[in-house]
């Protein structure tokens, strides 16, 4: 039997005004954990709140003003809430806390981390936690717009590398900018310059920096551990890619330079980069693109690239990742999932799943110790016994 890979593990957490709970406390030992309970009991609120651990928008890419506790009937806002996380990390045990506390009732106050009792920046928790997740909207990643998949593709390689966040951001402020002015038909010829190779520049970093990401992935992918895990193969293809195709950076830093010039004096506000780029995914060794695949298929390949994913957290950070599995019986059928189970043993630390069946879970025991609590209306109790 798999014991729990100790390194990275939730030893307690406590929900302060959080979602659907007011406050709860879960104390947890040796094992990975189950939570289960009726639609609506608060699973996925639970998840939620561990997955804020990482700084961003959680595992449900959620506004900040839906995770403070609302009250039924209440019409009253309250801003404040805050999760107290014990974590093991190797062989130290570390006190993190997140949420907001605004300081009077009108400011609104941005979330915060505190490690060990002082306040941490969201990048150097980042470089502490490692955390990899699967959701049942998750499947929108395969077959919804090139914009959720350069999306979620650029979240997992942030939590690597928080510069290429930093990058996007940027890129972000600057195109704006650009567009602002070339909508007011301002012709600052220096200016446009500086900002039009600024821009070259950044958008071919974040260019590399994905594909060096989805490289790794792709390797993993090809050669799947599991018969249960179809072969995925995936590569990014765009108009920057192709003048990256077998040239240095810098060449494909130029082409983009004289392309937006160009375009700004034809008075074409089109642009090329990272927003641009179309990330083809095949089922097979590039046998069938993802969007002719079946709904089973889809959810396949969503699996074998959170399990890539958890690997490859696994040899580039310090501990293998937390998993949180959302509902992950709805993507698989029981030997698939039972499968994807035992491949995440070896690639993570401490696994949270959720279900609305206790039973579907039994099954796993013969791969490692679990530990069940059911949740009713949010309200959380341990389960001794199934
Ligand atoms: N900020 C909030 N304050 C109070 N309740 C909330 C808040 N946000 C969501 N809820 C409620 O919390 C409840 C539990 O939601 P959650 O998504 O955790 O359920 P679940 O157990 O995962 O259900 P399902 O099995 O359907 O996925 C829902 O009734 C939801 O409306
Ligand atoms: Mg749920």
């Amino acid at each position: 039997m798999t014991k729990l890979n100790q390194q990275h593990s939730l030893l307690k957490i406590k929900l302060l005004n959080f979602r659907s709970y007011k406050e709860v406390e879960l104390s947890l030992c040796n094992k990975h954990v189950v939570l289960c309970g009726p639609n609506g009991s608060g699973k996925t609120n639970f998840l939620e709140a561990i997955s804020l651990l990482m700084p961003g928008k959680g595992l449900r890419s959620s506004k900040k003003e839906h995770f403070p506790y609302i009250e039924d009937h209440d019409q009253s806002i309250h801003n404040d809430w805050a999760i107290h996380y014990t974590l093991k990390r190797g062989e130290n045990v570390h006190e993190i806390s997140t949420g907001v506390q605004s300081l009077t009732t009108n400011t609104k106050s941005s979330r915060r981390y505190k490690f060990d009792g002082n306040f941490l920046k969201s990048k150097d928790i980042s470089q502490l936690i490692s955390m990899n997740w699967i959701t049942p909207t998750m499947h929108n990643i395969i077959n919804g717009s090139e914009s959720l998949r350069r999306n979620f593709f650029d979240r997992m390689i942030s939590a690597l590398n928080p510069s290429h966040k930093n990058r996007l951001n940027k890129l972000e402020k600057l195109s704006r900018e650009r567009t602002k002015l070339l909508e007011k038909n301002i012709k600052d010829e220096s200016w446009f310059s500086i900002v039009e190779q600024e821009i070259s520049q950044l958008s071919i970093a974040i260019i590399v920096e994905r594909q060096n990401f989805t490289a790794k992935l792709d390797e993993f992918m090809a050669s799947p551990n599991s018969s249960f895990f179809p072969k995925v193969r995936i590569i990014w293809s765009g108009m920057v890619e192709e003048w990256l195709n077998g040239k240095p950076a810098i060449y494909a830093e130029e082409k983009m330079g004289a392309y937006l010039e160009k375009e700004r004096l034809d008075r074409s506000f089109s642009i090329c980069g990272p927003s641009n780029s179309v990330l083809k995914i095949w089922f097979g060794d590039f046998g069938k693109p993802s969007e002719l695949c079946s709904t089973g298929q889809q959810k396949s390949i969503l699996v074998s690239i959170v399990l890539a994913y958890s690997k490859l957290l696994k040899n580039k950070k310090e501990f293998s990742p937390i998993l949180l599995l959302d509902e992950a019986t709805a993507h698989l059928d029981e030997e698939q999932f039972q499968a994807f189970f035992d491949e995440s043993l070896i690639n993570s630390s401490q696994i949270w799943m959720t279900g609305t069946d206790k039973y579907i879970f039994k099954k796993l025991e013969k791969s490692a110790n679990l530990q069940y609590f059911v949740i009713n209306d949010s309200n959380v109790t341990q389960l001794v016994d199934l």
